[in-house]
């Protein structure tokens, strides 16, 4: 690799020869992927999750809440169409609504209402808190938290049938949705009006704008774009008690008052519903690069992270990475239908992309920067996309690592944040923990197929994942609470992006103080006095 390097640093990189030969080989399969991580299928056909209520027996039923009966069905017939509902107690006819995306928890709602209209969304919400009904707002359902799902009997309320794009300025780049509008959709539209939605996520085609705003999801972009909470700018909200809040007219300097809408990014749907989302859209890049290196160990992932801040500057729009177990794990899934874009594996590597408005200017500036970065060692090897369709096949080696983790099994993901001197010292613990316990390895016996590690460098959040054989007590208990202690220890959080739900609801203490957490209750009392939004999880 070195001679290989000083070849191209000689040769004053010409772009089209850069880097590892391996593309040339690897463009005809490049061409064949299709790119399946923006749709998620709900349907793989595999055994389903055990009942969340059995894997973790300590949780019971709150009695406070009452069971449906047919004035409940009668009622919400009154006042939607039938397409509107679900009911059924055949468990197989709400899978896609009871089971997660990781196969890991699953409830057991007889009911899904899918409302057209908020003012019958309001209604629902009305009947049910009088009722002291519980409910579960659904998005996409790519939540990986456990959030997105009943645990016991709670009524599933999807987002799915509100579904408009309600207005888009491109002037000020202000875009007016309602909440069940796809991802990729709002994207797509936008694209089309010379924007992009401020984020992205491998979740895309199926995650909600509505979902993502109540996740506070952040995503590929956020070292870029910057967090929800900054480019929100409105929400209409609809409150247990029916009521509609709205800051839909909310411009984007406004200072008059509690800014009301931050409550509900991120809460996981335990305070209201988000019917309608007004947010700042970002200008569509004119150029794009994408490189894929490989780097000798986490030190060099971080110079080259300060590297490329320094060097790239403004056009940084990415900054991922990805240990050589992550990449060995995605390999096994992906690498059929699209070859792995380097020779050889190396212990970790790195996905930067650039975002600009001149493709001149930005491939003078990342040539100079990965010209450096060879000669002195500190990238061992890469590779450039020269099309989009090469730049979408880099980014799926990073983008289908949570498929990959969790596909042979099942997958125990834990998604922190850690200053970056730590940031990997997580996955070395848990490794040589199951280690310690005889858990891991590639013989079918042993529960753990591997404990990876790949997140946003950028935005300092790891994502450790354990892939397993399948689901079990035993493991779990290696697990945790020894990462959310390890997290705590390092004055980490042990969630930076994909919530709490129902896996982390009883280890908030190790991330907030008695003295937050009393005031999350407070909040959750005062809006939410029967406790019918979203129940067992959060706080
Ligand atoms: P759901 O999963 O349906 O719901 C999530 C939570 O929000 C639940 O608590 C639910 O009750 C609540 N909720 C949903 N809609 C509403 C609403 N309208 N009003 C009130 N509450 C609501 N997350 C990241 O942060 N970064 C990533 O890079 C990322 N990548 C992912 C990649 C994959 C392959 C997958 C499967 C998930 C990924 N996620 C990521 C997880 C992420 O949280 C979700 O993809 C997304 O934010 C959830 O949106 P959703 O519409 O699917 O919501
Ligand atoms: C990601 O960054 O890929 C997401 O947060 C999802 C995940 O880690 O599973
Ligand atoms: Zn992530």
């Amino acid at each position: 690799m070195l001679r290989q390097s000083a070849r191209i640093a000689s040769a004053g990189i010409v772009r089209q020869a850069a880097f590892s030969s391996s593309r040339t080989a690897s463009r005809a399969v490049f061409t064949r992927f299709i790119h399946a991580s923006r749709t998620l299928s709900m349907a793989t056909p595999k055994p389903g999750p055990k009942l969340t209520a059995e894997t973790y027996s300590d949780i019971q039923r709150s009695a406070q809440f009452k069971t449906l009966n047919s004035d409940d069905l009668e009622y919400f017939q009154s006042i939607l169409a039938k397409n509107e509902i679900i009911h059924s107690r055949d468990p197989s006819d709400l899978e896609g609504y009871n089971e997660d995306w990781m196969r890991k928890y699953r409830g057991q709602s007889q009911l899904v209402l899918r409302p057209k209209s908020v003012e019958h969304l309001a209604l629902i919400m009305n009947y049910c808190n009088e009722q002291k009904l519980a409910v579960v707002p659904q998005g996409g359902n790519t939540d990986l938290v456990g959030a997105s799902v009943p645990v016991f009997d709670e009524i599933v309320l999807s987002l799915a049938n509100l579904n408009k794009i309600r207005s888009f300025d491109p002037v000020s780049g202000i875009l007016k949705c309602d909440a069940g509008v796809i991802l990729e959709t709002a994207d797509t539209y936008l694209r089309e009006n010379g924007h992009i939605f401020p984020l992205d996520l491998g979740a895309k085609g199926s995650c909600h704008v509505g979902g993502v705003c109540a996740t506070n999801a952040g995503g590929l972009r956020l070292l870029r774009y910057g967090s929800l909470h900054g480019s929100v700018l409105g929400l209409e909200v609809v409150m247990p008690n029916g009521e509609i809040v709205s800051s839909m007219d909310a411009l984007r300097k406004d200072n008059t008052g509690y800014d009301l809408k931050q409550l509900f990014i991120g809460a996981e749907g335990t305070l209201g519903v988000i019917t309608g989302v007004s947010i700042l859209t970002q200008p569509l890049p004119k150029a794009q690069n994408v490189a894929f290196l490989a780097v000798k160990d986490y030190q060099a992932v971080q110079d080259v992270f300060v590297k490329a801040k320094g060097e790239l500057a403004e056009i940084l729009s990415a900054f991922e990475f990805m240990d050589k177990r992550s990449i060995q794990l995605t390999k096994r899934h992906i690498e059929k239908d699209t070859a792995f874009p380097l020779e050889e594996e190396y212990p970790f590597y790195v996905l930067i992309e650039t975002s600009g408005s001149s493709k001149t200017h930005d491939d003078e500036k990342l040539e100079t920067f990965l010209e450096s970065a060879m000669e002195s060692e500190l990238v061992i090897d890469g590779t450039i996309a020269q099309d989009k369709t090469e730049l979408q096949n880099l980014w799926k080696w990073r983008e289908m690592i949570p498929e990959s983790s969790q596909c042979q099994g099942g997958v125990y993901k834990y998604d922190v944040s850690l200053p970056l001197k730590d940031l990997y010292s997580l996955v070395t613990a848990v490794n040589e923990r199951l280690a310690a316990k005889d858990l891991v390895g590639a013989e079918s016996e042993k529960p753990v197929i591997a404990a990876v590690g790949y997140g946003h460098v950028g935005d300092g959040n790891l994502h450790l994942n354990v892939a397993t054989r399948k689901y079990s007590k035993e493991i779990e208990e290696v697990l945790e609470p020894f990462v959310y202690e390890f997290v705590s220890q390092k004055k980490g959080s042990i969630s930076a992006e994909h919530g709490l739900g129902f896996q982390k609801k009883k280890y908030i203490g190790y991330t907030r103080s008695d003295a937050e957490i009393n005031m999350m209750k407070d909040l959750k009392k005062h809006y939410d006095p029967n406790g019918i939004m979203n129940p067992y999880k959060f706080i």
